[in-house]
């Protein structure tokens, strides 16, 4: 019904606010786009060397996924705010505002699953920071958390409608992640920290 376009178009909305994109211009950094793999992420905001800008960033990419759930949720219902999240979501990967060329998913990812299980994205930040301290790889760090979280959701949290949500925003970040999948199984990935 009108609810659930209404409910896509007000996540879409809130998603597709480029937080890396504003605050390294915002900071006189310029284009985020011409920096490190060229991604409007955390990850990359952190190769320009600003700490405290990606931290910014992360939280802003994540938030603006959790806002979108929460709100929806609130005033229309679970169901509604599922779609809600995943219209956040399509905003952060295909932004308008950047013709459709947005980011990977991954802190907006956790911000979306936050708005609705807070135990299964403690799990997936949990898991994303064990590999990343292992293998110093935000991708790989990303494509395991966000594999986990869908069989965690089912097997662990017992929640089927989440699942099947969270399984569909798994393989569009998986699909996001095609370059970096490339670059991982050809030793030429960068590592957390270094410039890449
Ligand atoms: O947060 C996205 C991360 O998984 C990969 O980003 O800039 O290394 O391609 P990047």
């Amino acid at each position: 019904g009108p609810y659930y376009l209404a409910a896509l178009a007000f996540g879409y909305l809130l998603g597709s606010i480029p937080f890396g994109v504003i605050l390294t211009r915002i900071a006189g950094l310029g284009d985020i786009r011409r920096i490190g793999s060229g991604n409007i992420g955390a990850t990359n905001v952190l190769r320009s060397g600003r700490k405290g800008l990606a931290a910014l960033t992360l939280l802003g990419d994540a938030l603006k996924g959790t806002a979108a759930v929460l709100l929806a949720n609130r005033y229309f219902g679970v169901d509604i705010s599922l779609v809600a999240g995943f219209g956040a979501f399509l905003g952060h990967l295909f932004p308008v505002w950047l013709k459709f060329r947005g980011g990977k998913g991954v802190a907006t990812y956790l911000g979306v699953l936050l708005g609705f299980h807070w135990q299964a994205a403690l799990a997936f930040a949990a898991i994303w920071i064990a590999v990343a301290f292992a293998t110093r790889y935000s991708s790989l760090s990303a494509l395991v958390a966000s594999l986990a979280t869908p069989l965690l959701l089912y097997f662990v949290f017992r929640e089927p409608q989440l699942t099947e949500m969270m399984a569909l925003l798994t393989a569009l970040l998986w699909v996001k992640h095609a370059g970096n999948i490339r670059r991982l199984l050809s030793g030429k990935e960068s590592r957390i920290g270094s410039k890449g």
